[in-house]
């Protein structure tokens, strides 16, 4: 790595890059994916991520997986990371399927939720059976072999779920976890720290979405305590089903906003919302606009892809029909997020998102992917990589790097920039020839004067 140059722009937009212009009209007609065409994209540009739930069953059908591969960047397991399919008997774990999970969404580069470390549904049987000190010791076992075992691969892990009741109490659920003691999700959530320190950790729960509900006030209370405690929580998820009966709240910004100024993340985790056409389509817009207005709200989840792979199918509530057509509510979605919101999360991912593994090697059209990593950060500037990874041989590339205005680059390193006239968009092209042979990575570095704007800047890489 070479030492940082400072630049000035006036001299900079005169300089050229390595290709000629014939080889970069053939380079700049290799398509990329528009800012804002899909959820991950229009997401991306406030520095969120918009992801869905996956079920191994269905990574065998096209439509589907080529549905989740264009519009969603974060994965959760709708069902293969849960007790009962990673621990079917007592200390023997089971992981294929999680696995089948996890490894196709990080050869598409993407990240994942874990879903769930410790919760009162869907353990397996001899798990039910259990109590007392055994039981609390067989749980904390379950959460340090799977944490343990995913570590370095999650963004965040579901490390408690529902482990609230519904109705007016605001206490806890009863359950086989709660009777061996209060205490029993703190010590999940440390067990979970010790066993992938790197992993955001959070509660998840439903039906906590209305302020002014004592469900939503028992998390709350919970959550607050464990931050004056010092119990390792990052981050509270929202499951967010709604329907007729339970609509979306007027007040949904202020409970993520409470619960953010606690001084965690949240997450809307298990999004849909029953229904069909503009009522359907206004609600979720009402979700996303929420979340926008919120910093500290750093992506948005929908429980599966199409209505017909929802647990509730009969409730249409996904935003993609049966036949894999965008429906309505996508559009307001993609509208929602591409108008943006008055805040922007504070860039820290703890994984960095995995490099895609190329599925064509060497043959095909010119192409490469560009992945941003975030780097050492300053009170006034940021520091960025991105890599770009050829997924076929490649003669040369060329990355577009867009930052948001007042940000500025003000340092690049390792490539020859361009910008365009509004000064927010360089193209980086390599300094020497850029050939890469299908699988090979290069990388290129820039520092960022962000002005108070802490969004990460958008990356596209094309080939020739
Ligand atoms: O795969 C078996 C199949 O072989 C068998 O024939 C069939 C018979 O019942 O069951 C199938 O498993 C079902 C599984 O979904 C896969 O479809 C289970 O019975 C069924 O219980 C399971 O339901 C899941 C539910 O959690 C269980 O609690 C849903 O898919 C899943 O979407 C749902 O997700 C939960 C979140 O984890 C937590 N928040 C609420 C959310 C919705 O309920």
């Amino acid at each position: 790595m070479t030492t940082p140059r400072l630049h000035r722009r006036g001299r900079l937009a005169a300089a050229v890059g390595g290709l000629a212009a014939a080889t970069l009209a053939v380079a700049l007609a290799v398509p990329a994916a528009a800012a804002g065409s899909t959820l991950q994209a229009a997401a991306a540009e406030s520095g969120r991520y918009f992801g869905t739930a996956i079920a191994a069953s269905r990574l065998s059908d096209g439509t589907y997986t080529g549905i989740a591969n264009r519009e969603f960047n974060m994965i959760t397991a709708e069902n293969e990371m849960k007790m009962d399919a990673t621990e079917p008997n007592r200390g023997q774990f089971s992981y294929s399927n999680g696995d089948r999970i996890v490894n196709w969404a990080r050869q598409n580069g993407k990240q994942v939720r874990g879903h769930a470390l410790a919760w009162h549904s869907q353990q397996p049987g001899w798990m039910q059976n259990l109590s007392g000190t055994d039981l609390r010791n067989a749980m904390l076992n379950h959460v340090t072999q799977v944490a343990t075992y995913y570590r370095g691969k999650i963004y965040a892990w579901d490390v408690v779920n529902e482990a609230y009741a519904d109705g007016s109490s605001g206490a806890r659920r009863d359950s086989n976890l709660q009777r061996t003691g209060n205490d029993w999700i703190e010590a999940a959530f440390r067990a979970a720290r010790a066993a992938d320190p790197n992993a955001k950790l959070c509660y998840n729960d439903y039906n906590t979405d209305n302020w002014s509900h004592a469900k939503t006030q028992g998390v709350y209370n919970m959550v607050k305590d464990f931050k004056a405690r010092g119990v390792p929580i990052d981050c509270v998820g929202f499951q967010a089903h709604f329907n007729s009966g339970n609509p979306v709240p007027s007040n949904y910004h202020t409970t993520l906003q409470n619960f953010a100024d606690l001084g965690v993340d949240v997450q809307i985790t298990e999004l849909d919302i029953e229904g069909s056409g503009s009522s359907q389509a206004q609600q979720y817009q009402g979700v996303v606009q929420a979340c926008l207005a919120v910093s500290r709200c750093t992506g948005i989840t929908v429980w599966g892809v199409r209505d017909t792979d929802s647990w509730r199918a009969s409730g249409t509530p996904l935003l993609f029909d049966g036949s894999g057509n965008k429906k309505a509510a996508y559009t307001s979605v993609l509208n929602a997020l591409n108008a943006g919101g008055t805040t922007t999360p504070t860039p820290n991912p703890t994984n960095p998102t995995p490099t895609p593994t190329p599925t064509n090697p060497g043959g095909g059209s010119p192409s490469c992917t560009a992945t941003y990593s975030e780097g050492q950060k300053w009170g006034d500037r940021f520091n960025g990589t991105v890599t770009i990874r050829a997924t076929t041989n490649i003669s040369s590339w060329q990355s577009t790097v867009t930052v948001r205005s007042p940000q500025k680059i003000i340092a690049t390193w390792n490539g020859s920039p361009t910008w365009d006239s509004s000064g927010n968009v360089m193209t980086m092209r390599p300094s020497g020839s850029g050939a890469l042979a299908a699988g090979q990575s290069t990388s290129f570095g820039f520092t960022v004067q962000h002005n108070g704007n802490w969004t990460w800047p958008s990356v596209t890489c094309a080939a020739s």
